[in-house]
């Protein structure tokens, strides 16, 4: 695993943006593998930022977000598939038939979660994955349990997850309890990851996914595995800033 300690969640955004844009760049045709949640939003912004200055191409591109929650389509401001149009897909130049996200309204949860599969199998690996990581380790949706799970699936989303989502919601509105997720395996295929956090309520978690054992009761700790993980994170969400390496202005 590579390490990146920037100053600020600013300087974090930017180095992940520039990762992002260099892939594109190199690979026109990239499968990019898109996160949602807080944490990428400076990242999006950035990224749209960067095509409005004519310095990024994304008509090539095809995207495949890890998960969605059940029960909620494109129409639900609260689905992942409305974060991405808001944060994203709306303002670039991304066909709209090459993005992907699970099904939220497919009730058939076999069905969904095979289709997802298909869908994945027939675009062929991913290119770049962009991860964040929840405060109990999960990546996507995977969350803590006794064995890494391998394709799409169903999940129920820890009380934690749902607390942590329910900012994103109005007082008083469900917060969703399933969702449709890539599986860790699935994450795993891809052939770079570019995890980011910011903030020090992440600064825990991220230790004991780096240094502590690999196990699925902390899912991202897997990702000691993979080949060409590059964490980017910034000071606050670092306790330990020895063996970094600094940049985007990091202290
Ligand atoms: P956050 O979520 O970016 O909203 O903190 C991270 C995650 O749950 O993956």
């Amino acid at each position: 695993m590579q390490l990146i300690r920037t100053a600020d969640y600013a300087a974090m955004c930017a180095a992940c943006a520039q990762r992002v844009l260099a892939q594109i760049a190199r690979k026109p045709a990239s499968v990019l593998g898109l996160a949602t949640g807080g944490t990428p939003q400076g990242v999006y912004r950035l990224l749209v930022a960067a095509y409005r200055r004519g310095e990024a191409d994304f008509s090539q591109v095809t995207s495949v977000n890890l998960d969605e929650y059940v029960g909620l389509g494109p129409a639900d401001a609260q689905s992942y598939r409305a974060y991405m149009q808001q944060h994203l897909f709306a303002h670039v130049n991304i066909p709209p038939a090459r993005t992907f996200l699970p099904d939220g309204l497919e009730q058939d949860a076999a069905k969904a979660c095979a289709d997802y599969d298909a869908l994945l199998a027939s675009i062929g690996r991913v290119d770049l994955q962009l991860l964040g990581i929840g405060h109990n380790g999960h990546i996507a949706f995977n969350e803590p349990a006794e064995a890494f799970s391998t394709g799409t699936h169903q999940v129920r989303l820890s009380a934690r997850t749902i607390a942590a989502n329910r900012r994103f919601f109005a007082p008083g509105e469900q917060v969703p309890t399933r969702a449709y997720t890539m599986g860790v395996a699935q994450i795993m295929r891809a052939r770079r990851i570019v995890l980011i956090a910011s903030g020090a309520d992440k600064r825990q978690v991220l230790q004991q996914m780096m240094r502590g054992p690999v196990t699925p009761r902390m899912p991202a700790s897997v990702l000691q595995l993979h080949p060409d993980v590059t964490v980017i994170a910034d000071a606050a969400a670092l306790a330990d800033a020895a063996a970094l390496v600094d940049e985007g202005g990091g202290a």
